[in-house]
């Protein structure tokens, strides 16, 4: 799909990125996190874990498995990295991938000349990722954190597995060669970006890949997101405006320190709102250092601000159907698309990925779109999420995906979720007008304190009674 993001040549470019680095050095990771950014701007894009084509026929290998001198393991290893760029080429060249991610070590000069090769035989642009890391503590941790528990050392002693990893890596550094060659597009990125090298840039899409790259971070941080309370205008059932907080929306404002405190603690964090009043007006009682952002501004429903749904539905008809068949791309005529809000959100998702713990207090489709980037749901179902008002949602970045947890504040408000093909009475109430099209919200209410995980495979969140884990597939390369 051609892509808005403000740089319509990418419809020209098809990109291979190859990850390069020694094992735990987060490579995985930072591909994963690249393909979530670019597919959330609508950029066609796709890792291939060549770790995962390795299992097919050696699922659980020692660290010799990894020795050079073993020709056994050598053979294999080139096949398994010989299957994931034959299935990559064949990606761009079937269903005209943009950005294909090739997630190995890819640690010598040899194997980096053999994929320029091929790639550039069939004309697409190749550009390396390195991540370098001597800080042996986090490395540990990697380990400890990711490795152990990857598919290769299921049912093992962690201990064992630990200790086998670090042979692993060993046997990599007696071969390992760091990207120099001065003909080559990369970043280098050193000890988790404290340091950045950067050689040969070409493009735009590759300047916005390497800008992203540079701007991840590890620290551990949590990201509080919140709708404003309750509205006139939200009681009233009419869209946009810049009403003020309805009585009940009030006595949310007044909750909402406690409530914070309660999943914050004493830390530090940032609150950002949008320009809008409600917004404002709901972070009024919080004591965090604040920051307003026009981009945190509600999408714009254009001639459509200040109606009900009920009154669009009869005023323009047309329009209103053709929201629901493709909601993610309809435009408000004179106002905006989901697609335009993520646009124009970009900058402050990077702002989120650079920064530390942060809370936003923004509207129901901008924290859809917030959301949809952390938790990687697909265009086709963000724009019908419920984000329920009183509620607070609590994302943590972790190693291959986010956690989420929900605190509801026990205070009513009108619900301004509208399924789909149906049209709202005021107050909330969804009216079915066409009962066998209406589709179910799609990411329900939870009770408090209720944990979600969902890595960043190609998969919204699945709910497992309290508890959800979305397995992380192909990532322990
Ligand atoms: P392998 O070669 O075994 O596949 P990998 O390099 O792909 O390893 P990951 O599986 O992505 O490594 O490791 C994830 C771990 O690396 C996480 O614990 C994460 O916190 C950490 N990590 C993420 N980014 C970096 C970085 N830039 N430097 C070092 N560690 C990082
Ligand atoms: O109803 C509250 C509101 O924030 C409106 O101002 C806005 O137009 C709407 O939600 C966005 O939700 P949807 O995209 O589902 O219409």
């Amino acid at each position: 799909m051609a892509s808005n993001f403000g740089f319509e040549q990418i419809e020209d470019s098809q990109i291979c990125v190859v990850m390069v680095g020694l094992p735990a050095r987060g490579k995985s990771l930072i591909a994963q996190k690249i393909v979530r950014y670019l597919k959330w701007l609508s950029v066609n894009a796709k890792s291939f874990n060549v770790g995962s084509y390795r299992r097919a026929d050696t699922p659980q290998p020692t660290a010799d498995f990894f020795d050079t001198g073993n020709a056994e393991g050598e053979r294999l290893r080139r096949a398994a990295a010989e299957a994931a760029v034959n299935d990559m080429l064949r990606w761009f060249e079937r269903e005209g991938g943009h950005v294909g991610i090739l997630d190995a070590t890819n640690s010598t000069r040899t194997r980096r000349a053999w994929i320029e090769e091929r790639c550039k035989a069939k004309g697409y642009d190749v550009m390396f990722v390195e991540s370098k890391c001597d800080d042996e503590e986090l490395i540990m941790n990697n380990i400890l954190e990711v490795k152990t528990t990857s598919p290769d050392y299921v049912g093992q002693d962690p201990e064992v597995a630990a200790r086998d990893f670090r042979n692993r890596i060993r046997n990599y550094e007696k071969v390992y060669e760091t990207i120099d060659e001065p003909h080559l597009t990369y970043v280098k990125l050193i000890n988790v970006s404290s340091q950045v090298i950067i050689n040969q840039v070409s493009n735009y899409l590759q300047t916005r890949i390497i800008y992203f790259t540079m701007n991840l971070h590890i620290t551990p941080r949590s990201i509080w997101l919140s709708r404003h309370g309750e509205s006139e205008f939200n009681v009233l059932g009419k869209l946009g405006g810049d009403a003020n907080l309805s009585p009940r929306g009030m006595a949310y404002a007044e909750a909402l320190p406690k409530l914070v405190k309660d999943s914050v603690g004493d830390k530090d964090i940032t609150l950002w709102t949008s320009t809008m009043k409600r917004t404002i007006q709901t972070a009024k009682h919080l004591t965090y250092p604040k920051k307003q952002w026009k981009a945190l501004d509600e999408l714009d429903a254009g001639v459509c601000d200040g109606l009900t749904y009920e009154e669009i539905e009869k005023k323009y008809p047309e329009d209103f159907r053709a929201r629901d068949d493709d909601k993610y791309n309809y435009r408000y005529q004179g106002g905006e698309s989901y697609r335009d809000v993520v646009i124009r959100l970009e900058p402050i998702i990077m702002e989120m990925e650079r920064g530390s713990d942060i809370m936003v207090v923004t509207h129901q489709a901008i924290l859809r779109c917030i959301y949809a980037y952390f938790m990687n749901v697909p265009q086709d179902q963000s724009p019908w999420m419920e984000i329920p008002l009183h509620t607070v949602i609590k994302l943590t970045p972790r190693a291959y995906g986010t956690q989420e947890e929900r605190f509801k504040a026990n205070i009513p408000a009108v619900s301004t979720f509208r399924a789909k093909y149906t049209s709202a009475n005021m107050g909330g109430e969804a009216a079915v007008v066409d009962a066998e099209r209406a589709q179910p919200p799609v990411a329900g209410a939870q009770a408090n304190g209720v944990i979600t995980i969902n890595d960043d495979v190609e998969a919204a969140p699945q709910k497992v009674g309290a508890v959800s884990v979305v397995e992380s597939l192909g990532l322990n390369g």
